[in-house]
C-alpha cells in the first residue's frame, strides 16, 4: 500500500530499523505518513526511541500522539515489556495517586492489602502519562522526584522502592502558560522537556489527508464488515480542503460514518455544504439532453460548489472570498445571486465584507 508510506526508513541520516522488525512490530499499521513533517517526527521518534530520557509529545486533539507514543515504545529496548497509558485527567487526584504508586495495607479506609502501584507493574516497560497538563500539583511533586531518582514510596508506605520506568507525556494543554499561571510547575516541565515531539495538525499536512483516508477505509471496511466503498472525486477534494479541527479522529470517525451512510455522512462533518455530487458520469445521463447542456450543467455545479467552498474557508468574509478565487468582489456578488448562496442556518456566522 503505497500510502502508508515508511516513515522509518525514509530519511537517510537516521538509521531505520531492519524491515524484519518493523514488519514484526506491525509499525506501519500504526502510523500513516506522507508529509514530510510526519515523516520526519517518524524518523525522530525512532531516533530517540533507545535513550532512556523522558518525551513530550504535544499537539491538538486528535493529531497522533498516542500512536507515536506506541512508536516510541516499540522502536525502544523495552519493546518487549509493558506499555501502560494513564490518563491524568481521568481520575480524581487520590485515586490517582494510589493507581499510580501503589499503597499498603491500612493507607486509608477500604486498602484491606497492600497493591503496588503502575510505576511498579511498570518496571522495565514504558508509562505513557496522556493529558499531563492535568496532573494535580502535588502530584507533579511526586512524580518530578520519580523522575530524579527512579524511588518513591506507596502510600501508607516507608519503604523507598525503585522502578526501571520509562515516562512518555502528552498534552494538548499550553504548557508555558500552565507555568506562567502556576498550574504547571517549571522543573518539572524542564526534566519532561528533554525530548519533544510536536504533532502538527491535520490542516496544516494536507498531503496525509488521502493516505489517512484510503488507510481508514481498508481498515475499518474489513472491520466493521463493510463493502469497500472508495470515495468520489468531488469527495476527495472536500476532505482535503476541509480544516479537520478534530484532527486525524474527527477524520477516522468521517470515514467509519461513510462506510455506513455514504456521501451523506458528509453533512456531519460540514453540515452547511451539500453532499459532494461527484459523479459527474452519472450527471450527464440524464435523458435528451445534449452535450453542450450537459457540460455547462456539470460546470455550474462546480462553480456554485467552488465558491461555496471557498466562502466557507474565509467563514464568509467575501472579500477574501473574492480575492481567494481571483474574481472581483461584484462578479462573486452576482455568482451568490445566482447560485442563491448563504451561509446555512446550520454554520451560522455573521457575514463580513
Ligand atoms: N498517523 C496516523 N496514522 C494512523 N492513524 C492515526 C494517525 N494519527 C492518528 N491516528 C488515529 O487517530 C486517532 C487519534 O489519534 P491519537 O489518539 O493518537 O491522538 P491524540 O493526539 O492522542 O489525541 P488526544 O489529545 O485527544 O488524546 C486514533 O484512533 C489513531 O489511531
Ligand atoms: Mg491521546
Amino acid at each position: 500500500m503505497p500510502y502508508l508510506s515508511a516513515a522509518f526508513a525514509a530519511v537517510p541520516e537516521v538509521t531505520p530499523v531492519p524491515q524484519p522488525l518493523q514488519q514484526q512490530l506491525g509499525l506501519q499499521r500504526w502510523m500513516v505518513a506522507q508529509s514530510p513533517a510526519m515523516i520526519a517526527l517518524g524518523a525522530r521518534a525512532q531516533q530517540l526511541a533507545g535513550f532512556n530520557l523522558p518525551v513530550l509529545l504535544l499537539g491538538e486533539s486528535g493529531t497522533g500522539k498516542e500512536v507515536l507514543a506506541h512508536i516510541v515504545h516499540d522502536c525502544s529496548p523495552r519493546r518487549s515489556h509493558r506499555f501502560l497509558k494513564i490518563n491524568c485527567a481521568a481520575l480524581p487526584h487520590d485515586l490517582l495517586e494510589s493507581e499510580l504508586f501503589g499503597y499498603e495495607a491500612g493507607a486509608f479506609t477500604g486498602a484491606t492489602r497492600t497493591k503496588p502501584g503502575h510505576f511498579e507493574s511498570c518496571d522495565k516497560g514504558t508509562l505513557f502519562l496522556d493529558e499531563i497538563g492535568e496532573l494535580p500539583l502535588a502530584l507533579q511533586a511526586k512524580l518530578l522526584h520519580v523522575l530524579q531518582d527512579h524511588r518513591f514510596t506507596r502510600l501508607g508506605g516507608r519503604q523507598e522502592l525503585f522502578a526501571d520506568v520509562r515516562i512518555l507525556a502528552a498534552t494538548n494543554v499550553d504548557l508555558p502558560r500552565a507555568m506562567a499561571e502556576r498550574q504547571f510547575r517549571e522543573d518539572l516541565f524542564f526534566r519532561l522537556n528533554v525530548f519533544s515531539l510536536h504533532l502538527p495538525p491535520l490542516r496544516e499536512r494536507q498531503e496525509d489527508i488521502l493516505p489517512l483516508t484510503e488507510y481508514f477505509l481498508e481498515r475499518y471496511a474489513a472491520e466493521l464488515r463493510c463493502p469497500h466503498r472508495p470515495l468520489s472525486p468531488a469527495l476527495r477534494e472536500c476532505c482535503v480542503r476541509y480544516a479537520w479541527p478534530g484532527n486525524v479522529r474527527e477524520l477516522e470517525n468521517f470515514v467509519k460514518r461513510y462506510l455506513i451512510f455514504g456521501e451523506q455522512a458528509w453533512l456531519d462533518v460540514s453540515p452547511s455544504a451539500a453532499p459532494p455530487s461527484g459523479n459527474h458520469a452519472e450527471a450527464a445521463s440524464q435523458p435528451g439532453e445534449g452535450l453542450k447542456d450537459v457540460v455547462h450543467r456539470v460546470a455550474s455545479e462546480v462553480e456554485r460548489q467552488t465558491i461555496a467552498r471557498a466562502l466557507e474557508d474565509c467563514h464568509w468574509n467575501r472579500t477574501v472570498a473574492a480575492r481567494a478565487l481571483n474574481i472581483s468582489y461584484r462578479a462573486l456578488l452576482n455568482k451568490l445571486q445566482l447560485y442563491q448562496l448563504g451561509p446555512s442556518a446550520a454554520a451560522a456566522r455573521p457575514i463580513a465584507h
